[in-house]
């Protein structure tokens, strides 16, 4: 009998973690390394959320709370579903935990036996398949083509359903290839669903304010309201309002999976911090400011970044609807030689390369379920982006 328990054997550790760590390495070691590898905003939190956080500090919110989530910061997320989405979700069917990567592993826990299933749309954010597997279920992948930019088709959704199926993770705007459906064609989704009861919907919205016009967000459950009974939808303001290190993220949905979720952090975590909670109140009650400001600096860069992705040789960039990610094709430096006598046989032997010889440090797309690929989050400077796809144009350039 091994130590280690079986299911998290057949778990990997993030691949993403695995980059940033070599880079950080080769930084440590003295190297000029840039790292595009993190899927977080560069900005400051918001200066009214850090007075928030500071006052509630001051005024002694530093106790345990109910485990999923203060009373405030459930009527501000009720009020945000209503105003954003046009979704009533009453205070009983509203969940907080430590981000949002909680509140999905919450959900999958409450809700997997062994062998039941889970359609993931590939590529995917990585951490998706092996919660599925810690929580007991099998990852079901459908995969999605560069053809379609990315986004499921109902044909390919409706060929990964089974008897077995339980949820369907939806992501849009999506990490890692910043893809978002439109109303039309998430619509073509929610038909597959309505045809197969069984199926619920776990919408990953993390995303949403970062989704750029003529694009506009929409989600499941707004978007087919016979879907309300079925679908969690998952939000945070790690990426919305530059929180990543606060771990608040939040969901809506049918009260009896919320109390089952409840039950699962009760035994875990408890709940999430109290002063970040207090802070979350204000990111989603006080002024909007941010999400206008950043949303067209992170689009301008969007449009940098696929323009000079494309003009490298090898390279084919679609130009995605949101996110902060790009997720360009390789296929044409596959096979390809670098100047060291390195064939290239992968995206992961383009992403190791790329870093070595040029320090540009991205994700290689075989983490996320779709290959030749690899991911750039331009969450960082122009400058720093002009530089680094400077480099990988030369990468591509010096391959024979
Ligand atoms: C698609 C997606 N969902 C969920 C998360 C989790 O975010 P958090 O736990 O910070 O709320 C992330 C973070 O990278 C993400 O990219």
């Amino acid at each position: 009998m091994g130590f280690l328990a079986d299911n998290l054997t057949r778990v990997k550790p993030s691949p993403t973690i695995a980059i940033s760590t070599r880079a950080a390495e080769m930084k440590a070691a003295g190297r000029d390394v840039i790292g595009l590898a993190a899927g977080e905003p560069d900005f400051d939190t918001p200066t009214n959320i850090r007075d928030a956080a500071k006052a509630a500090i001051d005024a002694g919110k530093t106790r345990y709370t109910a485990p999923d989530g203060i009373a405030e910061l459930k009527a501000a997320i009720s009020r945000k579903f209503k105003r954003d989405n046009g979704l009533v979700y009453g205070v009983d069917q509203i969940s907080v935990a430590t981000g949002g990567k909680q509140v999905l592993f919450n959900a999958l826990m409450a809700t997997l036996n062994a062998g039941d299933e889970v359609v993931i749309p590939a590529p995917y954010w990585v951490s998706y398949p092996d919660m599925v597997l810690l929580a007991g279920g099998v990852p079901v992948i459908a995969t999605a083509s560069l053809e379609n930019r990315y986004k499921l088709t109902s044909e390919t959704l409706e060929a990964a359903i089974t008897p077995k199926t339980k949820w369907l993770i939806f992501n849009s705007p999506s990490n890692p290839t910043g893809a978002g459906y439109s109303h039309a064609e998430l619509r073509g989704l929610t038909e597959v669903l309505l045809r197969h009861p069984q199926v619920r919907v776990l919408s990953d919205d993390m995303y949403e304010h970062l989704a750029y016009p003529p694009f506009r967000f929409c989600t499941p459950a707004e978007v087919e309201p016979r879907l309300y009974d079925r679908t969690l939808t998952v939000n945070g303001v790690s990426k919305a309002y530059a929180m990543t290190g606060w771990r608040i993220g939040y969901a809506g949905g049918p009260a009896d999976l919320i109390g089952a979720m409840r039950k699962v952090q009760s035994q875990t975590t408890s709940n999430p911090c109290s002063v970040s909670q207090w802070a979350a109140v204000e990111a989603l009650d006080g002024p909007q400011d941010y999400i206008a400001t950043s949303r067209p600096v992170f689009e301008r860069r969007r449009d940098l970044v696929v323009a000079m992705l494309n003009a490298a040789e090898g390279i084919t960039c679609p130009k995605p609807e949101g996110a902060f990610y790009v997720y360009p094709s390789v296929s044409g430096c596959i096979g390809r030689s670098t100047t060291s006598g390195k064939v290239l046989k992968t995206d992961e032997d383009f992403a190791v390369s790329l870093l070595e010889e040029k320090g540009v440090a991205v994700v290689f797309g075989a983490a996320f379920g779709l290959s030749p690929n690899f991911r750039v989050s331009y969450a960082a400077s122009d400058e720093v982006l002009k530089e680094a796809c400077e480099r990988i144009r030369a990468f591509c350039a010096s391959l024979c």
